[in-house]
């Protein structure tokens, strides 16, 4: 085979997700989409703001096609950084300036870039179980090891006196990703403020820094008015990847940005490695049209009370099933206990009745599934039946 020894086994276990998604659409040239119940995947529903598209035809018009089209800075547009990190000065009192941003094709290119920037062969990533399994594909990219907590339910903040235990003189990162993914639970404040002192305790012990990566495609969406807090006020080594992807619908785009503050120890340093990374990886800039856009719609909010009523409908719904699950507090996932230790199991005999879901295993966590509610409202109604009648099977629920 021509493919590399690297390279294998991703084929081999080529992402569930994704896999659940080409089922969805195949399920749905038999049914009609209308009739199977897609949980699989994160992709934003809701539409980008109409800001978004005006702005796209504004800069089609105004600006000069070699400049919206051309290469830039590879760090991203100066205007356009200022513009980001004045944004999030308003909003969390920070002090950053544009210098500290970097604009980046989504969280995933700034979490490689990061990556890239941090790691020799061998040295150690921690996450908390259940994650996002791509963080671990990630940290093989450069060669790095993930050293994984075991989860914490039922509430799934994470287990501090475990990363105690892990953190080694290896320990180059952590990673932490609230609201979350697939959980829905956002790390309280008391939490980050603990977490932070972990870390500080274990910096000096070890004799050098540990860089924590705060994922967060997810940090508007936060229901009930919960309060997400800005990691940088916590602890100094805090490196933010943040993304367009779910709060203004724009997942296909590829845009977000590296926040790397100057408490950052040697943050000059990084702030130039990462915009190297970020060209030698070869994403070279983040989209030329897309920074202008977000110059234009930085403080655009998204539709937090369409996934709230979503997130109300579904979780109530469930739960007078007789399933179980915590209440998701941000994002929109739901992750629910499987009624049977195979999770996997359980999404197979879910299918039976077109309702696709993503086994807690993709996110090492068996036991229990993940469900995606960027979904219509009325998908969610018409989805209920199938799962009483799901829970129905499961002896939770008497048939009707
Ligand atoms: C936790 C988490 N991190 C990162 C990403 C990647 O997002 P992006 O589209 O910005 O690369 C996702 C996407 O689903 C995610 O759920």
């Amino acid at each position: 085979m021509m493919i590399s020894e690297k390279m294998k086994p991703l084929v081999s276990n080529n992402s569930a997700i994704r896999v659940m998604f080409e089922e969805g659409k195949r399920l749905a040239g038999i049914y009609g989409a209308e009739n199977v119940f897609d949980f699989s995947i994160g992709n934003p529903n809701v539409p980008a703001p109409e800001a978004v598209n005006r702005a796209i035809r504004e800069i089609l018009e105004e600006e000069p096609s070699t400049f919206v089209h051309g290469y830039m800075s590879n760090a991203g547009y100066e205007d356009v950084r200022e513009a980001v990190a004045q944004s999030i000065n308003r909003k969390f009192h920070t002090s950053l300036e544009g210098r500290n941003i970097i604009m980046t094709a989504g969280a995933a290119d700034g979490l490689n870039a990061i990556l890239k920037c941090l790691l020799n062969p061998g040295d150690e990533v921690i996450v908390f179980a259940p994650y996002f399994l791509e963080y671990g594909n990630y940290t093989a990219n450069y060669d790095g090891k993930l050293v994984v907590i075991p989860p914490n339910p039922p509430d799934f903040q994470p287990d501090l006196q475990c990363l105690k235990e892990k953190i080694t003189d290896r320990t180059k990162a952590v990673i932490i990703n609230t609201p979350h993914n697939p959980t829905g639970v956002i790390y309280s404040e008391e939490t980050i403020r603990s977490l932070a002192k972990v870390l500080e305790d274990k910096q000096k012990e070890i004799g050098h820094p540990i860089v924590l990566i705060s994922d967060e495609p997810y940090r508007e969406l936060a229901y009930d008015g919960a309060d997400v807090p800005y990691i940088t006020g916590y602890y100094d080594n805090t490196v933010v990847c943040y993304s367009f992807s779910k709060s203004l619908s724009l997942a296909g785009e590829r845009i977000g940005y590296l926040v790397i503050p100057d408490a950052v120890e040697d943050s000059g340093e990084l702030l130039q490695a990462a915009v190297i990374a970020n060209r030698v990886l070869g994403y070279v800039n983040a989209p030329s049209l897309m920074q202008r856009v977000i110059l234009r719609c930085v403080d655009e909010e998204a539709d937090v009370a369409y996934y709230e009523r979503n997130r109300n409908l579904l979780y109530t719904g469930l739960i007078a099933c007789g399933f179980s699950c915590i209440r998701p507090q941000g994002a929109f996932y739901l992750f629910l206990k499987s009624p049977e230790p195979d999770e996997k199991k359980f999404c197979e005999a879910a299918k039976k009745y077109n309702i696709l879901m993503v086994p807690g295993s993709s996110f090492a966590c068996p036991g229990y599934v993940r469900i995606s509610y960027c979904v219509s409202y009325e998908k969610i109604e018409r989805a209920l039946p199938a799962f009483k009648k799901l829970a129905a099977e499961y002896g939770l629920l008497q048939a009707e």
